[in-house]
């Protein structure tokens, strides 16, 4: 297998689709077809599918924190980690998968551009905390305010991502520059402003690697470099950890 060369300047930045964590059990969005019980998805995870129904959206994200709970991280994830042990703060890992399991296979130095499945916020207070708890039978209200709605900390179609993540991830393509090595892993690349990064990273003149079991052929001829094959399998011998 072709493999990156990193050298002691070498800057990576990685983006995390759906992809990384289907060896783990958790379906990937297009693979379930977009649907969920009949529904879009974009139906359910959105601020207007809060508006229409927020106790039907609070069932999506309980049944989905019981599913994410059951499931282990994968050698893709541990393979991650490994390398920021490796690399330091020469590494950065954009994720856009909200089940936590990078943070438990040991990477730290992380964005969950998508937002936290374990996190909750106030409406209102806007203060998003950890929060493991399923809601089935009622819309639960912040405990602090006492009037707000509690909703999931998820970034959902059609809400801006943080921009301090944005800009974060900027500077570091910037600092980069021709030393930047640039890895999307298991993503499909149809969701902006995560699709674009590997435009900013080429514009730098870094060298940008694709890793999917089944790569979309518009996203892939976008990079320098593709890896046909499972996260899981390909990442330890591409990392060399
Ligand atoms: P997708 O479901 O669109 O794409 C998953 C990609 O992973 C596909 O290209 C698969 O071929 C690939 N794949 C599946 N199993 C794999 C494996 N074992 N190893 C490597 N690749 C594998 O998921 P995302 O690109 O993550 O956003 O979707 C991006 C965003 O779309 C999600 O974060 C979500 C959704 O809208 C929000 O919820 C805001």
């Amino acid at each position: 297998m072709n493999r990156p060369q990193l050298g002691p300047a070498s800057k990576v930045l990685i983006l995390t689709g759906a992809g990384v964590s289907a060896e783990s059990g958790v379906p990937t969005f297009r693979g379930i077809g977009g649907l969920w019980e009949g529904r879009r998805v974009e139906e359910v995870a959105s601020p207007e599918g809060f508006d229409a129904d927020a106790k039907t959206v609070w069932r999506f994200y309980s049944l989905r924190r019981e599913g994410a709970a059951k499931v282990a991280p994968n050698p893709g994830h541990l393979a991650i980690a490994k390398l920021e042990e490796k690399l330091g703060d020469r590494l950065l890992l954009a994720t856009q998968n909200v089940d936590g399991l990078h943070a438990r296979a040991g990477s730290k130095r992380m964005i969950c551009i998508h937002g936290e499945l374990f996190k909750t916020r106030c409406e209102q207070c806007n203060v998003p905390f950890d929060d493991d708890k399923t809601y089935f039978d009622a819309v639960p209200i912040c405990p602090e305010c006492k009037t707000g709605r509690l909703r999931p900390h998820i970034v959902w179609f059609g809400e801006m991502l943080n921009p301090a993540h944005l800009t974060q991830i900027d500077d570091f393509i910037e600092s980069a520059g021709n030393e930047l090595v640039f890895f999307a892993i298991g993503t499909s690349g149809q969701v902006y402003p995560a699709a674009g990064f590997v435009d900013a990273a080429r514009r730098v003149g870094g060298t940008c690697w694709l890793v999917d079991v089944d790569p979309s052929p518009d996203y892939a001829a976008r990079f320098d470099h593709v890896v046909r094959g499972k996260s899981g399998e390909v990442l330890p011998h591409l990392f060399g950890v």
